[in-house]
């Protein structure tokens, strides 16, 4: 009987449980045994390995989070640490892993693909939607969502008192999740680092204020390993225009939270094709979403850097809709 692993690497995505679910299931129904490795690469260094059974993943489709446990394990890009996992792989005889997460982990997913014999298939996973080949990612519905809830909230207190809020929300070094919080939440000014502005445009573009409105919304990205940095963009902007910005950082609020449809059925049907993947014999490569369909494309380019936000037209579609 074939026997395939499952795992969830990085930052923790809303849906990452339907997907274990799905590959679980779907495993089983193809009398496949299969194991689940708990804190990612980590647990399979050091063998944190449990056999699971349908039961394992009963209820947990509509919850935040990962069962299986998740981190950052940077101990993984080095040869000696993988060969510990590479070992392990080989005396237990297994011949498929599917890993959950982003471009990190499929850096290290590709690499044991590489030397070892087992098959490797990553299933896009993370709320900044950033990754190179696919164009959604398990947990950027959810996590647009979890901020567009809290931008309504707080506009209800910004038309109160007549306030302007900075809202930031994460992305890493991509727009996606603030172009389309800003869209759909109402932004008047949306900020992403693909299209930055000087703090002069920003004070500019401010002060222009066509429709003299006393309240208003700037859904700025997080500035990268720098959270918080709204902080001193309010400041900025208050030296120069006078005009003073209340600050709210989402932060990992949007990384939890019970999965949306949308993500739910993308996830469990990137699950199943996972497996389908591994059946048919397919190594080193990542499940994408594009133009509705799912299909197998090759691990990204680790030297490619991130997908970026590029289409112009649709912020300034915002401006036309929203401009102060
Ligand atoms: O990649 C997902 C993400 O949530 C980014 O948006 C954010 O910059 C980062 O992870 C935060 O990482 P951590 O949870 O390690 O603070």
């Amino acid at each position: 009987m074939e026997k395939i692993l499952v795992l969830t690497s990085g930052g923790d995505a809303p849906g990452m449980n339907a997907a274990i679910r799905a590959v679980v299931r779907s495993a089983i129904y193809h009398d496949m045994e299969v194991y689940g490795v708990n804190m990612g690469f980590q647990g399979l260094v050091t063998h944190d390995i449990y056999k699971m059974n349908e039961d394992s993943v009963a209820n947990c489709i509509q919850r935040g989070g990962t069962i299986l446990k998740t981190g950052r394990y940077e101990p993984f890009y080095h040869a000696e640490v993988r060969h510990k996992a590479v070992e392990y792989i080989r005396q237990n005889l297994f011949s498929g892993l599917v890993v959950l997460g982003g471009d990190g982990s499929f850096k290290g997913a590709a690499l044991l693909a590489q030397e070892s014999n087992i098959k490797v298939i990553g299933l896009p996973c993370t709320i900044d939607n950033d990754i190179v080949g696919t164009e959604y990612c398990i947990g950027f519905d959810t996590a647009g969502n979890t901020a567009l809830e809290a931008i309504d909230r707080i506009r209800d207190t910004a038309l109160s008192h007549e306030r302007n809020f900075i809202i930031e929300v994460m992305g890493r070094a991509s727009g996606f999740l603030a172009v389309d919080v800003g869209i759909s939440g109402g932004a008047e000014i949306i900020l992403i680092p693909e299209f930055p502005l000087s703090n002069e445009e920003l004070a500019h573009k401010i002060q222009k204020n066509r429709r003299k409105k006393m309240a208003s919304i700037l859904v700025v990205t997080e500035e990268e390993g720098n959270p918080g940095a709204s902080f001193k963009l309010a400041e900025e902007i208050e030296q120069l225009t006078g005009i003073n910005y209340r600050v709210c950082i989402l932060g990992h609020t949007q990384r939890g939270g019970s999965p949306t449809l949308r993500d739910r059925k993308i996830a469990s049907l990137m699950g199943v094709k996972a497996v389908e993947a591994l059946r048919d014999g397919y190594t080193n490569k990542m499940v994408a979403y594009n133009s509705n369909h799912l299909t197998l494309v090759d691990f990204p380019d680790p030297h490619n850097g991130k997908r970026e936000f590029d289409d112009k037209e649709l912020l300034s579609i915002n401006q036309i809709l929203c401009d102060i």
